[in-house]
């Protein structure tokens, strides 16, 4: 789409979004919603039909729901070797088409979820600071049915309409309880997937700046600014650290400046005017992929999935920075950048403008 024909949508959109509100918005935010694990968890957080339809899976996820078919949509990010992913549903999803019905894909069977298969995480840092926990890497996102290429977005439990992306997520950690076994209730989360690369911090409820870190407006300016980090492919590891700025805020010339996403009708961010700080890491322990995901050797990618070994001929793609115009919603091309945190800047940016746009074609 043009930019003028995708600015004038938009604005009709946003005109007709406003106009539409009845029937769009919960009686209660996916937000404000707890329910203790596992005992308290509800068949759907979300049990309305409004705009975006219903729920389209469930959070209580048990040995029935385990599956690659799993509709599960309770995920946990607890350690290294312990956290799940929103991927979708079915082969090839553009997640700015699918991020309302995106499912759980999880490194540890036993919470009847979907599990990534073995081979699809290319690195992982996990990182453990005073306020967060954060897990951010890079993945063969067509094993969790991302398609090859598509630039992502980002699932939060706020979203346009309130009731989350997906709708009904619910997120929950064993980072702050002392005990494995014992689970507190992720309030604020973000969740970035795109261009083979992830990123999922979990706020800790019980610190004051939760919603700051773990902040959901910047949904176009991806992981490096969204949970800028030091992950790098082929490497493993578990760190502790320092907390980052909060997204969006940094230091200038010794004054602190708070930056804007611009309006979506602006068109693509191609340029930032700071690189986000990554914040001091210590006792960091690696590992190889085959200890940490021992369980994830008998998982499989659902039937039809396109993964980057099988898809290098067929696809216009040819590496995880060059793959940017062969999807449907790879329209800012032209802003490739050979980088792969760049890309996710710039690239996750404009496909979230796509996400916000089907969701303002739902809401509308
Ligand atoms: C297992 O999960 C399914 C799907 O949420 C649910 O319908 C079923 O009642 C659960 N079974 C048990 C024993 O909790
Ligand atoms: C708790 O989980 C961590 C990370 O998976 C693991 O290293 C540790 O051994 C577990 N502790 C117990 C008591 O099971």
């Amino acid at each position: 789409m043009a930019p003028v024909a995708l600015s004038a949508f938009i604005a009709a959109s946003a005109a007709s979004l406003v106009a539409a509100q009845v029937g769009t918005f919960p009686a209660t935010p996916l937000a404000s919603k707890r329910f203790a694990y596992p005992s308290g968890l509800p068949y759907k957080a979300d049990t309305e039909n409004l705009v975006r339809g219903i729920q389209t899976g469930y959070n209580i996820c048990n040995s029935t729901t385990e599956s690659q078919d799993s509709l599960c949509q309770t995920g946990f990010v607890n350690s290294v070797d312990d956290f799940c992913l929103w991927g979708a549903p079915k082969p090839n999803s553009i997640v700015g088409d699918t991020e309302g019905e995106a499912v759980a894909w999880c490194t540890k069977p036993g919470r009847g979820t979907r599990l990534i298969p073995e081979g699809a995480l290319k690195g992982v840092q996990f990182m453990r600071t005073p306020d967060y926990v954060q897990v951010v890497g890079y993945i063969d996102q067509a094993m969790i049915n991302i398609q090859h290429g598509d630039y992502g977005g980002e699932m939060d439990p706020h979203g346009a309409d309130l009731r989350g992306n997906p709708l009904g997520g619910l997120v929950y950690s064993n980072s702050w309880s002392g005990s494995n076994t014992s689970f507190t209730q992720v309030i604020e989360w973000h969740n970035f997937m795109g261009s083979d690369q992830f990123c999922f911090k979990a706020c800790d409820p019980s610190k004051t700046n939760a919603a700051h870190f773990c902040e959901h407006t910047l949904d176009r300016i991806g992981c490096a600014f969204n949970a800028p980090h030091a992950a790098q492919t082929g490497v493993f590891e578990s760190c502790e650290g320092d907390n980052q700025d909060f997204p969006g805020v940094y230091t200038t010339n010794g004054a602190v400046v708070t930056y804007k996403q611009p309006p979506e009708e602006l068109g693509a961010i191609t340029t930032m005017p700071y690189t986000a700080r990554i914040p001091a890491s210590s006792n960091c322990v690696k590992y190889t992929s085959s200890e940490l995901f021992v369980a994830l050797a008998s998982a499989t990618p659902n039937a039809g999935a396109v993964t980057t070994s099988a898809s290098s001929a067929s696809s216009s793609a040819t590496g995880s920075s060059a793959s940017r115009s062969g999807t449907s919603s790879g329209t800012a091309a032209g802003a490739a950048s050979t980088s792969n945190d760049a890309g996710v800047v710039v690239m996750s940016g404009f496909v979230s403008v796509l996400g916000v746009l089907f969701s303002a074609i739902f809401l509308s």
